[in-house]
């Protein structure tokens, strides 16, 4: 609990540490009331300092007791050190010495999950970000990197598998049915990427042949009842490290790799060296258990952490305003490899609704931060979408920017001469430009100005002289701490349609006899006029093809443009974004007139869609989508939260009306044979056949809901089975769908990760997962305060996506939210913080709602002992009034 003001630590006050640790010698004694923890420090000055204090200050935290220091084998005496909540300094120290150390601490009690902490009967740890802190005294940054060597001691039957990073080197019984393992680390690592685990956990074992001929053991141990859950993140890991070989020519280092599976985890996984630990919920799956969804995030995940092991782990962060460094890029690899294992106009889609969604939300909100911040007061409030998306976008644009080949060389760059360093991501960009001779210096700014850039772009046509001149204006609106930003570097892809549809040569110049019909320019000025000659007709532009930057874009198109696009343009992307937008068009204009049409256009372009079983039908899949509330709200200014939910939910009932018939037509035809697969094809057409199901049952259609109980019986995979259940929830068939939820709860009630599913689509449900429900979900034998799983899936889930029910008049959502944020607190402040964040864009909404989500967050604010995490985020968004 904080005691005291919280501290707001500036990037220009970094300082190289005063003291560096070759090694570290670990032994952990673990017990039922506790555990012991022994810890020897070999330290000396770091010749890089020009500090000349003689004394060591170390960082701690909830630390239950400090048992013993020793220098150099001596015990010291109280005077020789002052040990603080948060530090423990020695008053004088030698240039050269072993430091002993030995804390008591209690994992079991151990609510807020960093650090060592139980989860199921197990011990785990979460060092990032200053967790290790939580275990021992230490010098916790990440530009502090040491060799570390473990023992773990626990009861051989309770906890008979003992691990830690590396390699295990030594292993034994002990007195009073004690075992232990020791574990050794080769490479040098920051604290954050410590780990530890002591359960009873069954092992699943294959190998991999590197591509210099290494056998590498894969490991992954699970609770015993997960014993078949295991395959496909097997499966994946292999595939990342092959692809990490081919397209990095990046080879795994130490002779073991272990995935660990546990319930409780504030975030999804981490990368600790050797031995990354998961969130169960992104790690285990099966066909019965798993949607292809979680089949997706699984294999992305895995491949993240993976990935981590050259981006984070071999090149670290220098301080943890670099967090981007590792996040960014290491989001970016995993990108692609989605893309390559997948579908790349799929994942491309994907990605940029979550940033135009979440990030550009979280940009123009009050905790806007650049991709590299300079301040902080908690850390763990910063692993945000603008970080982990914003700077994979980032890093994207310079792959655009270099093309794959330069691209490459600056990534073989960047990692043999960091190779074993804590870095910034200004070495990062200085890889890529000595590697590529390019000049990046204004393209820097991506990582310097907060917010999202907006383009303005305004076309005219010269007939007489057949040339088309396409100005481009940008600018970046302000955020808290910055105005007045600089004109960014953005590569802004782009192609011309002609009258049929064809693609037209892009000439920058009367004689560009070979012109290409895409793209990259590249955008520099606060305004720039591009002319494109020899054209006989004025073309349809389609802008920012693939999502080419993390920009909004801004041009007058016409509905027949976009219904135009939507059928012709050869870039996947923005075939369906020009979707998006008309469909986007379409339910704003119903939002203020309760009498409108619905765009016969509209309804025309989806029957086609819906007709045209050529096309590719993970696209139309993804287009058949109708934008979602999250994202109409961000568009909007003081949004009408129910007026916008009605509006589109009016949308989607007359175009389930009016094609109700190739709704049918593409259920039958996308209903599978044989046996599951998570092909991109079949993921397709589960998906296609879904959002038929969820369509018709939103009109109620009596044969809509013959469907969907049959084949809620009858799923032999939980992607048709939570689709048939989803449509049921969403629907007016309350005998259904009480029925349905009362068997399937029935059926999983031992799988946690299905319980969250089952909590998540109820208390999602905008029919019927009112605060009513919610408060019903939270008072399940399942739900559990103790698990971010289940908060996140009832709590989190009512407040992100159930919007009409969280926004309701009365402001009791808000109120609601507050509460459990304030309550959250005291266990896991981590989390409560993250659950707030719905609360902190106040100033959005219509000035009704936003008092009342302001008074909610002034009664987070007041609670007394608030966390430093809370605190951060509640004050920033309350500021500047
Ligand atoms: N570093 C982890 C990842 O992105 C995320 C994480 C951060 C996990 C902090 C736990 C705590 O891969
Ligand atoms: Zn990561």
């Amino acid at each position: 609990m904080r005691t005291s003001q919280p501290q707001t630590i500036f990037l220009k006050d970094y300082r190289v540490p005063a003291f560096l640790v070759d090694h570290v010698d670990l032994r952990f004694e673990l017990f039922e009331d506790g555990a012991r923890v022994h810890c020897t420090l070999a330290m000396r000055r770091n010749p890089d300092s020009d500090s000349s204090d003689k004394s060591l200050e170390l960082d701690g935290d909830s630390l239950t007791t400090l048992e013993s220091v020793s220098l150099d084998g001596k015990p010291l005496e109280g005077s020789a050190y002052e040990d603080r909540d948060d530090k423990l300094t020695l008053h004088e120290v030698p240039d050269q010495f072993n430091l002993g150390i030995v804390t008591w601490i209690e994992p079991q009690n151990n609510t807020r999950l960093e650090g060592l902490y139980k989860s199921s009967g197990m011990f785990c740890t979460q060092c990032e970000a200053e967790g290790f802190r939580c275990i021992t005294y230490f010098p916790d940054r990440p530009d502090v990197m040491a060799r570390f060597r473990t023992r773990v001691e626990a009861d051989k039957t309770r906890y008979p598998i003992l691990l830690s990073n590396g390699n295990d080197v030594e292993k034994g019984d002990l007195a009073d049915g004690r075992h232990f393992v020791t574990w050794e680390d080769p490479f040098p690592k920051p604290c954050y990427l410590f780990a530890l685990v002591a359960g009873d956990l069954l092992e699943k074992r294959d190998t991999f042949k590197t591509m210099s001929g290494r056998d590498i053991d894969l490991r992954m141990y699970v609770e015993p009842r997960n014993a078949e859950k295991c395959d496909h993140a097997m499966d994946s890991l292999k595939r990342a490290m092959r692809w990490d070989e081919e397209v990095y020519g990046r080879e795994y280092d130490l002779d073991i790799f272990m995935i660990v599976a546990v319930d409780d985890f504030n975030m999804g996984a981490m990368e600790n060296k050797g031995l990354n630990i998961f969130n169960s919920s992104c790690v285990l799956a099966s066909q019965e258990t798993a949607t292809d969804m979680a089949f997706q995030r699984i294999e992305s995940i895995v491949a993240h952490e993976y990935f981590h092991n050259w981006s984070g782990n071999r090149v670290t962060c220098r301080d943890w305003f670099q967090l981007s460094l590792k996040e960014g890029f290491t989001v970016f690899r995993d990108s692609c490899f989605s893309a390559d294992v997948g579908s790349p106009t799929v994942k491309r889609i994907e990605d940029a609704t979550m940033l135009r969604t979440a990030q550009f939300a979280e940009d123009a909100g009050p905790m806007a931060h650049p991709v590299r911040p300079e301040s902080y007061m908690e850390i763990t409030n910063f692993y945000t979408l603008t970080i982990y998306e914003k700077g994979s976008e980032v890093v994207g644009m310079i792959h655009t920017l270099l093309g794959p080949d330069l691209f490459r060389k600056g990534s073989d760059l960047y990692f043999e001469r960091h190779d074993g360093q804590a870095v910034t991501t200004d070495d990062f960009v200085r890889a890529m430009e000595d590697a590529s001779g390019r000049d990046l210096s204004q393209f820097r700014l991506w990582y310097e100005q907060s917010g999202t850039p907006e383009l303005t772009v305004r076309d005219e046509f010269d007939d007489a002289a057949g040339i088309y001149r396409l100005t481009i204006k940008q600018s970046i609106p302000d955020t808290p701490g910055q105005t007045d930003k600089k004109p960014q570097h953005i590569p802004f892809a782009i192609g011309f349609l002609g009258a049929e549809g064809e693609s037209l040569p892009l000439k920058l110049a009367a004689d560009d006899a070979d012109a290409p019909t895409d793209r990259v320019l590249e955008l520099t000025d606060a305004s720039h006029t591009f002319e494109f000659h020899g054209l006989s007709e004025r073309p349809v532009p389609s802008l920012l093809r693939g999502f080419s930057a993390p920009v909004r874009v801004f041009y007058p198109w016409t509905r027949e443009q976009l219904t135009f696009l939507m059928s012709h343009d050869s870039d996947g992307f923005n075939r369906w974004d020009a979707g998006q937008r008309l469909a986007v068009d379409v339910i704003n204009s119903l939002v203020s007139s309760t009498d409108g049409n619905v765009d016969a256009g509209l309804v025309e372009a989806y029957r086609s869609l819906l007709a045209d079983s050529s096309l590719d039908q993970a696209l139309v899949a993804k287009m058949l989508q109708l934008p979602s509330e999250a994202y109409l709200i961000e568009l909007a200014d003081q949004p009408n939260v129910p007026a916008i939910h009605r509006a589109r939910e009016r949308v989607l009932a007359h175009l389930a009306r009016s094609l109700r018939d190739e709704l049918l037509a593409c259920y039958h035809r996308n209903t599978l044979r044989g046996h599951y697969e998570v092909t991109p094809e079949a993921v397709a057409r589960r998906s296609l056949r879904n959002t038929a199901l969820a369509w018709l049952l939103h009109i109620d259609d009596e044969e809509g809901r013959t469907l969907a109980t049959s084949q809620f019986n009858e799923a032999d995979n939980m992607t048709d089975r939570m689709g048939a259940l989803r449509a049921l929830v969403n629907s007016g068939y309350e005998k259904e769908q009480e029925q349905a939820l009362a068997d399937f709860y029935q059926q999983w009630k031992d799988d946690p990760q299905v319980v969250e599913q089952w909590f998540a689509v109820q208390s999602g449900s905008t029919r019927t997962g009112g605060l009513r429900k919610v408060h019903e979900l939270m008072e399940h034998p399942a739900f559990d305060w103790k698990n971010p799983n289940k908060i996140r899936s009832v709590i989190g889930v009512f407040a992100g996506q159930n919007l009409p029910a969280f926004h309701a008049e009365d402001g009791a959502g808000y109120q609601f939210l507050a509460e459990q944020v304030r309550k959250l607190d005291d266990s896991n402040p981590q989390i409560a913080a993250r659950l707030v964040s719905p609360l902190t864009r106040w100033r959005k909404f219509a000035p009704v709602h936003g008092e009342q989500m302001k008074s909610a967050l002034e009664t987070v604010r007041d609670k007394s002992g608030l966390s430093r995490d809370v605190y951060e985020v509640v004050h920033k968004s309350l500021a500047g009034q």
